[in-house]
């Protein structure tokens, strides 16, 4: 764990000692999150990526009521995959048409408060945009949605694969048209796409190589929409190193890339906002758990890894200072 200074033999998390950090929590183990080295990352991928994408922060990473304030100062959108997530979005201060909503298996009583506070729904099925419509209609609303697509490739050496076969996450690209045809009969305002084809990736090329293909899959289905394309998700999968050897994403290959591909977009989806979704990448290594020399593990990456760290991100507290 190199992000965390050590001063006097001690980590400083916002340029606080652990110890005096234990000292005002009374008790060990508890979850530190330096929002320092949070905003180094937001300013980081600034730097590297094309001006005009969107930087959305999904959520699920860390839904924290304090991660999730910072963010929102700091990101142009944030990605929920929960009605208690929604809430704490919209508690933040987020603009609510910045915020957004996937995952599979939303019910009524979630798409009605997704409706209601009028952020954007990723479709996840046909049948899910049925539902969304009726609700539109007996609450008097235009529901904002866009298709998250399933899309006919993968985000190669991930983590986790979104795409590239039959998943449970989105509609199956060439059912994808059919879909956009019936969403411009049931009332609802179409944006655009989310596409997300992987997570937990560390190597740039297969995240370029993702990039490219999801922008050629969205302006194919574009042909299908109901009206133009505003909003284009292409998800993130920027991973995080976890384990020894591991060497970290190099963020300016990708950004290199980028401004080619946002060329291409300018052109081809003039009115579409690109959008990229993170989770990991800006909070998972910004995160600790200190004082638990415990040998359990922790979850999976893909379980939202920064709310518990593995036992060789963690360290005793053994410092004086503070
Ligand atoms: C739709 C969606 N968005 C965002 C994420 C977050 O991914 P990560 O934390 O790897 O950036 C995931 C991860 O599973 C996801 O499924």
């Amino acid at each position: 764990m190199t992000q965390f200074p050590v001063v006097n033999d001690c980590l400083q998390v916002n340029g606080i000692p652990l110890t005096e950090l234990a000292r005002r929590v009374g008790r060990t183990p508890f979850y530190a999150y330096d929002r320092g080295l949070i905003t180094q990352r937001v300013e980081q991928l600034r730097k590297h990526l094309p001006a005009e994408v969107h930087l959305h922060y999904a959520m699920k990473a860390n839904p924290m009521a304090e991660v999730v304030r910072h963010l929102a100062a700091l990101m142009d959108g944030l990605d929920v995959a929960s009605t208690g997530e929604l809430r704490v979005a919209l508690a933040s201060g987020m603009n609510p048409r910045e915020i957004s909503f996937a995952g599979p298996g939303k019910t009524d009583a979630e798409l009605a408060e997704a409706v209601a506070a009028g952020i954007v729904v990723n479709l996840e099925s046909e049948r899910e945009m049925e539902r969304i419509a009726v609700l539109g209609r007996d609450h008097n609303a235009r529901p904002r949605v866009a298709v998250r697509v399933n899309p006919d490739f993968e985000l190669k050496s991930s983590g986790m694969k979104m795409g590239g076969g039959p998943k449970q996450f989105g509609v199956d690209a060439e059912r994808v048209p059919a879909m956009l045809a019936r969403i411009g009969q049931v009332g609802l305002d179409f944006q655009g796409f989310h596409i997300f084809s992987g997570s937990q990736n560390l190597i740039a090329a297969a995240i370029k190589e993702a990039q490219e293909k999801t922008i050629e899959l969205a302006i194919k289905l574009a042909e299908h929409a109901p009206s133009p394309v505003r909003l284009l998700n292409i998800g993130g999968g920027f991973g995080i190193p976890y384990f020894p050897g591991e060497r970290p994403l190099d963020i300016a290959a990708v950004g290199a890339n980028f401004a080619r591909l946002m060329d291409g977009m300018r052109r081809r989806l003039p009115q579409a906002r690109t959008v990229i979704e993170l989770g990991r990448y800006l909070v998972g290594e910004a995160g600790i758990r200190p004082g638990i020399p415990d040998n359990r593990r922790g979850p999976t990456p893909s379980s939202g890894g920064v709310r518990q760290f593995r036992p060789s991100h963690t360290k005793e507290l053994s410092c004086s200072g503070g």
